[in-house]
């Protein structure tokens, strides 16, 4: 949590997918420590594991489950034991991902399927199980999306392709669910230092400068950024903020998102020669 920032979650029961490391985990982190009961769920039960002792510092209660998002009958029982737990879920964050560069022509339809099937699917399935345990009026549901979403890039046709799904399901469930009370927004993170997924599509100091020179605050993000919009968004001060798409990304997506990947291949290709 940023130093003096006024959200308190105490008594609040938030569920992060995906929520064992990189941003999601910091995203779990922020709101165990402004006092909200906080589950999350991945596949690798040690990932589960550590994540859980991370947050039970906080002193508030923690729940951690071992899953694979494309699975929708385990997400739901995760889901339904976290609501037994905890009572109704007032945050639901759906962050879980995979991605990884790949021209369109080095991508089986399996590696297509399997980003679909994670992202999208998964984001539908964690919705889709969560909505019946979810508080009504009430409740905020945050799926992270990507700058992919909106902007064509170089070797991420299945990224692109999934969080633009992505998107339109944020904005789909929103127009469903208002009536119910419950609001569904996405953010849309820039370039976040220290992630996996920065790791994987930023892999040299020299890409980092050529991303960061391409930030218009000309700086990577930090998960503690991404995780205070979530604090804000999913309380009373964004009551009337639903189906939004919101960058945190320091004005990446204006232009800078763009070409980025472009250059990124031509010297992945120029540096193997
Ligand atoms: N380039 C091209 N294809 C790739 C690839 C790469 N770098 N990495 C994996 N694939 C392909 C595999 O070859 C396989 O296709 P095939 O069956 O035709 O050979 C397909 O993708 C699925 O791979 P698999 O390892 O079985 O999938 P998985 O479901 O176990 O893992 C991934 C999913 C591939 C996305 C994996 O990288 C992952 O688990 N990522 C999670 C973490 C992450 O990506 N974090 C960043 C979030 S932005
Ligand atoms: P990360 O650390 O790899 O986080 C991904 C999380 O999802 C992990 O906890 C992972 O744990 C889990 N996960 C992956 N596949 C799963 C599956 N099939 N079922 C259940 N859980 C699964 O990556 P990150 O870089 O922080 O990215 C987090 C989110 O931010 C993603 O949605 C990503 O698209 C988005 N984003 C990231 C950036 C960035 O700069 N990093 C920028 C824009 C958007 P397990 O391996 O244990 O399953």
């Amino acid at each position: 949590m940023t130093e003096g920032q006024p959200f308190d979650y105490s008594g609040r029961c938030v569920f992060v997918a995906g929520g064992t490391s990189g941003i999601n985990l910091g995203i779990a982190h922020a709101y165990a420590k402004a006092g909200a009961s906080v589950a999350v769920l991945s596949r690798s039960q040690e990932k589960v594991d550590k994540a859980v002792a991370e947050l039970r510092e906080y002193g508030g209660p923690v729940l951690g489950f071992s899953a694979d998002v494309r699975e929708f009958d385990d997400v739901a029982a995760a889901l339904a034991t976290a609501r037994g737990e905890f009572g109704e879920l007032d945050v639901l964050v759906s962050g879980a991902a995979g991605n990884f560069p790949a021209p369109i022509t080095a991508l089986s339809s399996n590696a297509f399927k399997s980003v679909i099937g994670i992202d999208l699917i998964g984001t539908f399935n964690v919705l889709r199980a969560g909505y019946e345990h979810l508080r009504k009026p009430g409740a905020a549901v945050i799926n992270i999306s990507a700058p992919q979403s909106s902007i064509p890039m170089q070797m991420q046709v299945h990224a692109c392709s999934a969080k633009a799904g992505v998107d339109m399901l944020t904005q789909a469930c929103a127009v469903e669910w208002g009536a119910a009370g419950v609001r569904v927004n996405a953010i849309i993170p820039g370039p976040i230092t220290g992630t996996e997924g920065m790791a994987r599509l930023a892999p040299t100091p020299e890409i980092e400068q050529i991303i960061i020179e391409s930030v218009p605050l000309a700086r990577y993000g930090s998960s503690q950024e991404i995780a205070d919009c979530c604090l804000w968004l999913s309380s009373p001060m964004a009551s009337y903020v639903t189906g939004a798409l919101i960058p945190v990304d320091g004005g990446w997506c204006l232009g800078g998102a763009a070409q980025i990947f472009t250059e990124m291949r031509r010297r992945l290709e120029n540096s193997r020669g």
